[in-house]
């Protein structure tokens, strides 16, 4: 009964509970039959367009890829090799695009150019990644824990670090999936108020309590799942060095996540900087599903693709 055709996907907030679920189960049943050598291709004649504004190695491949397996052609459209890049506008890109397409996904700086998008786009819009959220990432993380776990209602995730459009994921994901999740950051790197206020009031249908804490010991505390990201997301290198120093004391490593349960998952939606965000020793420790993770993108916008196109 759940239905996502010719929906668009620009925060998980745009869907309900089971429509999450939907897709996570659908995700986990894609990858059982791509590995059980089954074809699988609901979308054959279909084509969807790439947009990228931004660099990509997973959420490019996986989309070529994963569009491949469903029978469909996916098109990469760097955003300077068309006509964006000189200032063609958003609408008339999005009107131009839906004559051709059954679906874009766009990576871009601003949020408001994914808004816009779907805004003019007759087809579906999906946003591969903006300033303010991933929730192509966040559906793959969920489908992660959900296949180590077992569950997900009433776990505990700690994401230490930048309050970016990962940490923003997490907790709209968290609180519509009933899921704890505690936010640490240093000071002037919180997660954006109007997204945790947002979380919150989805988070009361689901019983998810929602933390944002100086202390990343606070937030690791008996946690299910340690999460990080890079100090310095994209479009913000030239803040490297003041970065390190603002974020010295929340290095994910051997000694914070001894506060975790000793079964805790180590998660990064990479790509990683090894002895920044996180230790060598956790990142590619025997906690660390780091791979899946990066597999799960191809499943899950393999479900998403299959159930906005389709
Ligand atoms: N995690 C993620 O979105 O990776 P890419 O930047 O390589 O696409
Ligand atoms: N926060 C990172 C995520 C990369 C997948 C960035 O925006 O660069």
């Amino acid at each position: 009964h759940v239905n996502l055709k010719g929906r668009d996907l620009l925060e998980l907030d745009d869907y309900s509970t089971e429509e999450i679920q939907y897709l996570l189960d659908l995700a986990i049943e894609l990858k059982r039959k791509q590995k059980n050598g089954e074809v699988y291709q609901p979308l054959k004649g279909k084509t969807i367009g790439l947009i990228f504004e931004k660099s990509s190695t997973r959420t490019r491949v996986s989309f070529e890829v994963g569009a491949f397996q469903l029978g469909a052609h996916a098109l990469f459209l760097s955003k300077n090799d068309i006509q964006l890049g000189r200032g063609e506008i958003i609408s008339d890109t999005a009107q131009v695009l839906s004559r051709y397409l059954d679906g874009i996904m766009i990576r871009t700086f601003g949020h408001n150019n994914v808004v816009d998008l779907a805004k003019y786009a007759t087809v579906p819009v999906i946003n591969g990644l903006s300033d303010l959220a991933h929730p192509c990432q966040v559906l793959a993380d969920y489908q992660t824990i959900l296949e180590h776990k077992g569950k997900l209602k009433g776990l505990k995730l700690a994401y230490i670090g930048d309050g970016n459009n990962m940490a923003h994921s997490l907790m709209i994901g968290g609180a519509k999936l009933g899921v704890h999740v505690s936010v640490a950051s240093p000071e002037g790197y919180e997660p954006d108020a109007e997204v945790v206020k947002a979380s919150r009031e989805i988070a009361k249908e689901t019983g998810a309590q929602i933390v944002v804490t100086r202390s990343p010991q606070e937030a690791v505390k008996d946690a299910d799942v340690i999460y990080t990201d890079v100090w310095a997301s994209m479009g913000f290198e030239e803040e490297q060095k003041i970065r390190e120093a603002a974020f010295k004391d929340y290095q994910v490593d051997e000694e914070l996540a001894k506060g975790a349960k000793s079964d805790y998952l180590f998660m990064h939606c990479l790509p990683a900087h090894r002895g920044e965000e996180v230790s060598e020793g956790v990142i590619d420790g025997k906690n660390s599903v780091i791979f899946d993770q990066a597999e799960n993108r191809l499943h899950a916008q393999k479900a998403l693709m299959a159930a906005l196109m389709g």
